[in-house]
């Protein structure tokens, strides 16, 4: 369960979060969507704890998230599974060394180095992050090194390293962003098939309108900071979509312009 209550934040004098609420139930996959600039990277690393709100609370779990304490801090996080846009990997390790840096969160040696630990974990992480290569289909490159992969099976790298971690909740910022329509479809394909069928609630943020619609059930907008629409994803309507998207004045000018 994720539970964002009245949440602000300011950037260089902007009201980026403005007063966003939502409430995430445990195994839902909720899609968020909103205009470049809206807060949703904001509001993902507000939920992770690498963005300190101005006020407002968020709930992961059962505990409400303490910004200043550095252990409440990598408690959530241990909790929380991150896909990227850009994957956020380490291009020089092999997928499985960075597959099983994904168990890092969840030693409590304090380690965090890969160069210094890849040497103490244990056969049971090995194994596991082997069977995780294995569930996203790319076992065959495990040895290999990720900046020889490709933009999807680096995806499949960072998927398997975030269930490394047993998160109780995924945060996908724009997952598909970088890659072909072919490899967008496999890699949502199998984000929706860790939701369905472990269970591990969902927030991805997506900016492909249809995608949203033909996969999920839920949606939330964003718009300058405020939650503007937050339902079934059927309910969205053409006015819901021009409200969220609208031009600013000068880009309808603009778009007038090379219309002529
Ligand atoms: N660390 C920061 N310092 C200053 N301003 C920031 C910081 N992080 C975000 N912002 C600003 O906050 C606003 C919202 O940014 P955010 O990245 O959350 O938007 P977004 O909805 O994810 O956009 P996009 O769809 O382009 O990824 C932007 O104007 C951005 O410049
Ligand atoms: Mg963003």
């Amino acid at each position: 369960m994720v539970k964002i209550e009245n949440i602000k934040k300011r950037f260089s004098g902007r009201d980026v979060l403005d007063g966003a609420d939502m409430l995430v139930r445990k195994g839902e996959a909720v899609a968020l969507i909103g205009p470049s600039g809206s807060g949703k990277t904001t509001l993902i690393r507000a939920i992770n704890g690498f963005v300190v709100p101005d006020s407002g609370k968020v709930i992961v779990g059962d505990k409400e998230i303490n910004y200043k304490n550095k252990e409440s801090l990598r408690q959530t996080r241990k909790k929380i599974g991150m896909i990227y846009q850009l994957f956020n990997l380490v291009e020089r390790a092999s997928a499985l060394e960075n597959v099983m840096a994904g168990a890092l969160g969840r030693l409590d040696n304090g380690v965090n180095l890969i160069s210094s630990t890849i040497g103490l974990f244990h056969k049971k992480e090995r194994d596991n992050a082997m069977e995780l290569l294995k569930f996203v289909g790319i076992e065959d490159k495990a040895f290999e090194r990720v900046d020889r992969l490709s933009g999807g099976q680096k995806q499949r790298v960072a998927v398997a390293r975030a269930l490394m971690q047993d998160p109780e909740l995924l945060l996908a910022d724009e997952p598909i962003a970088n890659l072909d329509p072919k490899t967008s479809r496999k890699i949502l394909d199998l984000l929706l098939r860790i939701n369905m069928e472990k269970g591990i609630t969902m927030i991805c943020v997506l900016h492909h309108l249809d995608t949203v619609t033909d996969n999920f059930n839920r949606v939330v907008a964003l718009k300058n900071g405020s939650i503007c629409f937050d339902g079934e994803t059927h309910n969205l309507t053409h006015n819901h979509i021009h409200d969220i998207y609208e031009f600013e004045e000068e880009n309808v000018e603009e778009t007038r312009c090379l219309a002529a």
